[in-house]
């Protein structure tokens, strides 16, 4: 199997032994506390669970920088987005150097990690405003991800942790939610070397289904990871309950046994298309997945990046040695009329755009609140029966 990023074996920083658990969960609850953001909580879930080794901790601003700028770490380690912990509020763990970070998305904030402080660092507004614009390529607030993250204060606490669970994911999403190392044990217990990951944070149509397919084909890979995004999402995406429904029954209907396995990971959706695409890389690589699709306007959000920006940046602007799992490049994929089936344009060189079942985002939603399914050219029946259900209800609400 493929070897994690930055180092032979993985390193995830979730205390597994039961005993140091239990004593630093008893070491935790007399320590100065922060509460984190939902931002730094997925950081510190993530780190937990091996997806972003060989990090062992939160960067500093140096860092961060150096990470935001050249997407490498200060050791010259390939890393596309700053993983910090940046909090407006330092008071209550001022001149502390060991601290208990509390997980904001649980009920009672109990802790989540346990951090051992390096400094804490102070970002100015034009710094703040430098990381943003190399993280995202934008600084205007109407973008989901700059707006949650100039948000998030100007003190960046950096330093090692230690993490004591893995939030509310592993009691919303039992089914679905697993750590790298799971992910590549289950691959071993299936037997599968190579597997290509798809991420998501949609409900999966006729042309994602398809895509994944034709992936798994070209690649010769064992089969797929349906690796879903479980954390927050901005408003109006479709909620990853309903997400993991739909994508379930999808794959039960509409898929060979033993090709897909599905998965999700906790994170917070940040929207910042290349660079984005560039860690989901990272993380798909340290779970065991030797090809990662990236396919039309992968992690964008409105107009900010072309369609096939993310994708041009993985094979141009990300080094060639950074990773080793091989990016599947996609083009725009639809059903094509004339053929009867789902293709990716480039293979349809003399097709019209009328000659392919495109539908809007929007309105394949306004389809689904009145009830009516989208053409099965479009999705399967038995997913717009999952999403109908969902968008009628959320009208109703
Ligand atoms: S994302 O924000 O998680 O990337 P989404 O769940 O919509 O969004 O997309 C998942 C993956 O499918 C991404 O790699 C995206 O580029 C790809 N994708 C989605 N729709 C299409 C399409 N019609 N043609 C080609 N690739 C697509």
């Amino acid at each position: 199997m493929i070897r994690p990023h930055g180092s032979d074996v993985l390193n995830p920083l979730y205390v597994s032994n039961s005993h140091d658990r239990e004593q630093l969960v008893q070491e935790a609850a007399e320590l100065p506390a922060l509460t984190l953001n939902s931002a730094a909580a997925a950081n510190a879930v993530m780190l937990g669970a091996g997806y972003f080794n060989p990090l062992t901790g939160y960067m500093s601003k140096a860092e961060a920088k150096s990470v935001a700028r050249d997407m490498q770490t200060l050791d010259g380690l390939f890393w596309p987005i700053p993983v910090v912990n940046i909090t407006d509020d330092v008071a209550p763990i001022r001149g502390a150097s060991r601290i208990a970070l509390r997980d904001p998305n649980v009920q009672d904030t109990p802790p989540l990690a346990v951090q051992d402080i390096e400094g804490i660092d102070e970002l100015s507004d034009a710094e703040m405003n430098t990381l943003v614009e190399q993280i995202f390529g934008t600084i205007s607030e109407k973008h989901p991800g700059v707006a949650t993250f100039k948000s998030l204060g100007r003190f960046i606490v950096h330093g090692p942790i230690q993490v004591l669970n893995h939030s509310y994911f592993e009691h919303d999403f039992p089914n679905t939610f697993r750590t790298a190392p799971a992910i590549r044990n289950e691959f071993a217990e299936r037997g599968w070397n190579n597997v290509v990951a798809f991420q998501t944070r949609n409900p999966m149509h006729r042309a994602h289904e398809e895509l994944c397919k034709m992936a798994l084909e070209a690649t010769g890979a064992d089969g797929v990871l349906v690796h879903m995004l479980l954390g927050q999402l901005k408003p109006g995406d479709v909620p990853a309950g309903v997400r993991d429904a739909a994508i379930r029954r999808m794959v039960e209907l509409y898929f060979p046994p033993n090709t897909v396995m599905i998965a999700g990971y906790g994170f917070d959706m940040m929207y910042a298309g290349p660079r984005e695409a560039a860690l989901h890389a990272v993380f798909r690589q340290n779970a065991g997945c030797s090809h990662f699709i990236v396919g039309r306007d992968h992690a964008g959000v409105g107009d900010f990046y072309g369609a096939f920006e993310a994708q041009e940046f993985l094979q141009h602007h990300v080094p060639s040695n950074a990773l080793d799992i091989q990016i599947f490049a996609a083009d725009h994929t639809a059903y094509s009329k004339k053929l009867g089936k789902v293709v990716m344009m480039r293979d349809a060189p003399d097709h019209s755009m009328d000659d392919f079942v495109i539908l809007s985002g929007t309105k394949v939603r306004e389809m689904l609140g009145r009830g009516e399914a989208p053409p099965a050219e479009f999705s399967r029946p038995e997913v717009a029966e999952i999403l109908m259900e969902y968008f009628q209800n959320q009208k109703s609400d």
